[in-house]
Order: structure tokens, then sequence, then C-alpha cells
């Protein structure tokens, strides 16, 4: 008997686990992403936890911006993101950079500042490569200009493109120079229904290539919803990834209220449109050849940590794969069972 039980343990049990992988990030060819916030992972053990073990990458979620990292002129502070790179260092995750170059999170300096062309390109230049440089070796990659299209692909009004002509190439040459190993992105949101969109950055995409920029990637933000379209997903990845770039599902969320109606209720129904959603996103991105797989991020881990509760004020709005208790929702368990190799 007791013979038994040690065979089983030791010959069966294994070749059972390997059939019946816990976690997401082992059935898939690329790695799963997070991104997180520091302040949780220093204070919620089962955060802390469960974005060590479900995630193999990890992105700081405002701890790289702008206004966190250079929040004076003469000043940086790199102690929250250093934070979140120590904490995937110990657990041997990649760390995706998050974002050198956007209009948002811009510290009051920045936007205060006064001066010709070449005092505004010294002053992003200097940010660009201090931030570039102080975390080389750490990162992977970078988004080094965030959604600088608007939806109908005109460049977006910013102090950016305001003030530096082609600011846009010069900074992947800058992050460049500081940080030659790591992989350039650009980053944007709703690529799929916004054609135009799309085509201003595979444009873009097109000039870089012609002018030898150095740009690597494109992050498809993925910020969408049961009712965006599964066509348009498909044919955006199709279109990107035929640029030859790295492609990184660089945040996302699939809202399943995003009218948030103050009466809805997460049931069956809503759940399955979430679930064919997800799936439809995975199925897409395993159709990117494997060596342009960046990976998947999803922004943030559990429901009540997702910005379009906080930011957006949608209380009633559950986007991720993980419950308000970081329990795997259905729609991840589904997900590993039908994404595992058979
Ligand atoms: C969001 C964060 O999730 C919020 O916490 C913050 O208040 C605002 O920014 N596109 C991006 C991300 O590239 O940086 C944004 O993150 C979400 C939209």
């Amino acid at each position: 008997m007791k013979l038994r039980y040690v065979f089983f343990c030791l010959l069966v049990l294994p070749h059972l686990h390997a059939q019946n992988p816990r976690f997401l990030k082992d059935v898939l060819s690329f790695p799963l992403g997070a991104s997180v916030n520091p302040r949780m992972l220093d204070e919620n053990m089962t955060y802390r936890e469960r974005a060590g073990s479900e995630f193999n990458s990890i992105t700081a979620e405002n701890h790289m911006k702008m206004v966190n990292v250079h929040p004076a002129a003469d000043r940086f502070d790199f102690d929250k993101g250093d934070e979140i790179v120590r904490f995937a260092q110990n657990r041997k995750m990649r760390v995706h950079g998050h974002t050198l170059v956007w209009h948002n999170q811009v510290p009051t300096w920045m936007k205060d500042f006064q001066g010709d062309t070449k005092a505004w390109e010294d002053m992003l230049k200097l940010h660009i490569q201090t931030v570039a440089a102080h975390y080389q070796g750490k990162v992977a990659g970078w988004d080094v200009v965030n959604e600088s299209f608007l939806d109908d692909g005109t460049l977006r009004p910013s102090i950016w493109a305001d003030h530096i002509p082609d600011y846009i190439a010069k900074s992947f040459q800058w992050a460049h120079e500081a940080d030659p190993k790591a992989i350039l992105f650009y980053n944007d949101y709703g690529q799929d229904g916004k054609p135009k969109k799309m085509e201003a950055i595979l444009n873009m995409v097109q000039d870089f290539k012609r002018r030898n920029i150095p740009i690597h990637g494109l992050g498809l933000q993925m910020h969408i919803s049961v009712q965006s379209s599964n066509a348009a997903i498909e044919e955006v990845v199709r279109k990107s990834a035929a640029t030859g770039l790295k492609i990184h599902f660089s945040e996302l969320d699939i809202a399943v209220n995003p009218k948030n109606n103050p009466d809805f209720v997460y049931d069956d129904a809503a759940k399955d449109e979430q679930l064919s959603k997800y799936l439809c996103v995975f199925k897409a991105f395993q159709e990117v050849p494997v060596a342009q797989q960046y990976g998947i991020t999803t922004w943030n881990i559990g429901d009540g940590d997702s910005w379009l509760r906080g930011y957006f004020k949608r209380p009633k709005e559950y986007p991720l794969l993980f419950d308000e208790a970081y329990r795997p929702k259905s729609v991840y368990r589904i997900l590993l069972q039908s994404l595992k190799k058979i």
C-alpha cells in the first residue's frame, strides 16, 4: 500500500500536474504581465503573491511616468520605480518600462517650461536619457512614446508636438542612445475601429524604417470592451504584426459595463461575453509569429484595482482576470483550459 502511494506520488502526480498547469502563464508561448502599484505590493500580501506567481512580466502602472520620476527640473525620483524593479528581479521577472514621453501625467514644471526649440529638445532629451540610463539593463523594453495620434490619425496637440518638430522620432533616437539594448515601443490605444489612427501608426513605422529611426515594437494597449469587434481586433493585430516589429498587448482590460450602468449585474451572460472577447484577444496574439510576441500585459491585477473603477469612477466594472479578493475568475480558468496545448 505504502509503495503504491510512493509510486503514485513520484510518477503519476507530476504527470497529472503537467497536464493540469495551475497558472495561465505556463500555457503561453509568451510572457504574461501585469501593471502594478508599489503601494499595493507593500500593503497587500495577496496582491504581492499574485503579482509574483501569476505573471512573468511587470509594468509600473504609474511610477515610471514623467510626473513621478521627474518631479522638479533638477530632481529625479526613482524610489518607487526601483521598488518595482527589485520585486521583479527577486523573482526573475521581466520589467517593461512605461513610459518616457506622454502628454498626460506631465509635471507642472514641464507644462510651464519656457524656451526655444533647442531648450525644449534639451529638456526632453535629458529626461529620456536620464530615465533610460537609470533603468538600463533593468528593463527589457520601453514605451518610448505613448498616445501621439488622435483617432483621426493627426498628430495629437501636446507640449511635445507644439515645441519639438519630429519629437516622436527624436525621442526614439535619444532613448536608443541611452539604452541601445532596450526594445523600443510606440504605444497607443483604440487602433481597432479607428482605421485612421492605425494607418497613421503604420505610416510612422514605414517612415522610421526608411530613416533608420530605431523602433522595435508596437504596443496595442487593448483597453477594450465586450462591444469591441473581433474582426477589428484581428485586423489591427494582423496589420501591426505585418510590420515585423514586436507586438505587445500592453494594457489589456475588457470592460463589461462600458456605459457605467449603475444597475449592472456581472451575471453569467456578461461573463460569457467577456470570456469570448478574452479568447479572441489571446487567440489573435497567438497568431503573431512567435519571434514577435513580446507578451500580453493586463492593466493591474484584480477587478478592484482597475483604473476603470478608480480613474473613470465606474464601480460596477469587472475587466480583469482576478476578482477583488484576487481569486482567479471563471474567465481565467476557462482561458487556461482552452489555451493549454493538448
Ligand atoms: C492610467 C493609470 O492606470 C491610472 O492609475 C492613472 O491615474 C492614469 O493613467 N493609457 C496609458 C496608461 O498608457 O499609462 C494609463 O494609466 C491608462 C491609459
